[in-house]
């Protein structure tokens, strides 16, 4: 029940990694081919967990990667979207290997995605991590995840892979800051507000 703490110790190095990287001068940008016509847009406010019955999530993405929400410093981008860096980035935090475009060369950064939104390569979590029993767009199957040390194969749908995103980096806040008001990852409606009756 409790796993996501046992991923704690990886979490906290990627954490402290990125940290320290922050001011590391990023790969400059290269052109990729664009996923749509369709130009992609920056979310202000989005409503994860839609029509789930544990409530739905409400989650700012402006704050949290804007500069409002720090921790020690912007949050960067590919702390969350994870496989928008090349390959050989993101193996640096094992168990990360997975990049999307497969054939990606650039990091994703406010810079990228200003220069040119399609080009930049974000794609959704959901798209990779869906829900149980559902099949992603981007993936033949749902991640999965061998535990260190043990046989055991965990499959990243979207409640694991959005608990321990979210989590991780919550949990050490919580450590660090008297009286902060960041999410618990126990007190379930500190972010799944269920409608009032
Ligand atoms: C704290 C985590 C977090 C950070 C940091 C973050 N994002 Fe996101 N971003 C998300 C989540 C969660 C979604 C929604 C994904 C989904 O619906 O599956 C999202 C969605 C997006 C989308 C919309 C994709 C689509 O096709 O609808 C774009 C564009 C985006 N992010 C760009 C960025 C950029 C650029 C940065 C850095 C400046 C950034 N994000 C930082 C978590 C984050
Ligand atoms: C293109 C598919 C894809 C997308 C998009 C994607 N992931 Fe993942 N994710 C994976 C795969 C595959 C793994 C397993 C590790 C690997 O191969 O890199 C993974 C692993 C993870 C892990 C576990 C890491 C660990 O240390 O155990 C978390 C947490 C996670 N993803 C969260 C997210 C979040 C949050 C987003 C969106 C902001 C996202 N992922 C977008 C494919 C994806
Ligand atoms: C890399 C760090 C980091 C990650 C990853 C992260 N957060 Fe946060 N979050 C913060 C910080 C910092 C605050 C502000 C804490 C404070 O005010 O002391 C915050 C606050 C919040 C709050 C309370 C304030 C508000 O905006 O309503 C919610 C809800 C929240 N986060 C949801 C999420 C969700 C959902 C995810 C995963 C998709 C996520 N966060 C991922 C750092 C993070
Ligand atoms: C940091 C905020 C946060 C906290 C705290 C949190 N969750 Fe979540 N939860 C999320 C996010 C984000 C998702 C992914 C939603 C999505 O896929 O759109 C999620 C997904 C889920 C899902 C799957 C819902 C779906 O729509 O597929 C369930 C069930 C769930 N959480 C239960 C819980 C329970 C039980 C707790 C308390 C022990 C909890 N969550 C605590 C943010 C949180």
């Amino acid at each position: 029940m409790f796993r996501r703490y046992f991923k704690v110790g990886f979490a906290f190095t990627f954490f402290a990694v990125a940290l320290m990287s922050l001011d590391v001068a990023r790969p400059t940008a290269q052109v990729i081919p664009s996923r749509s016509a369709s130009q992609i847009k920056m979310p202000e406010v989005i409503k994860l967990a839609k029509g789930s019955k544990q409530g739905e999530v409400t989650f700012n993405h402006t704050k949290h990667n804007g500069g409002d929400y720090s921790i020690g410093g912007p949050i960067l981008c590919i702390e969350c979207h994870h496989v928008a860096q090349p390959a050989s980035e993101a193996a640096k935090f094992p168990p990360l290997k997975t990049v999307w475009p497969t054939n990606r060369t650039t990091t994703l950064t406010i810079d990228l995605f200003t220069e040119d939104p399609n080009a930049a390569g974000v794609a959704k979590c959901h798209d990779c991590h869906a829900r149980q029993g559902e099949k992603p767009k981007l993936m033949p199957n749902i991640p999965e995840l061998k535990d260190p040390g043990s046989t055991t194969i965990t499959t990243l749908t979207n409640q694991l892979a959005f608990h321990q995103a979210c989590d991780s980096c919550h949990f050490q806040i919580q450590m660090n800051r008297v009286g902060s008001k960041v999410p618990n990852a126990v007190i379930c409606a500190s972010c799944h507000k269920r409608p009032v009756a």
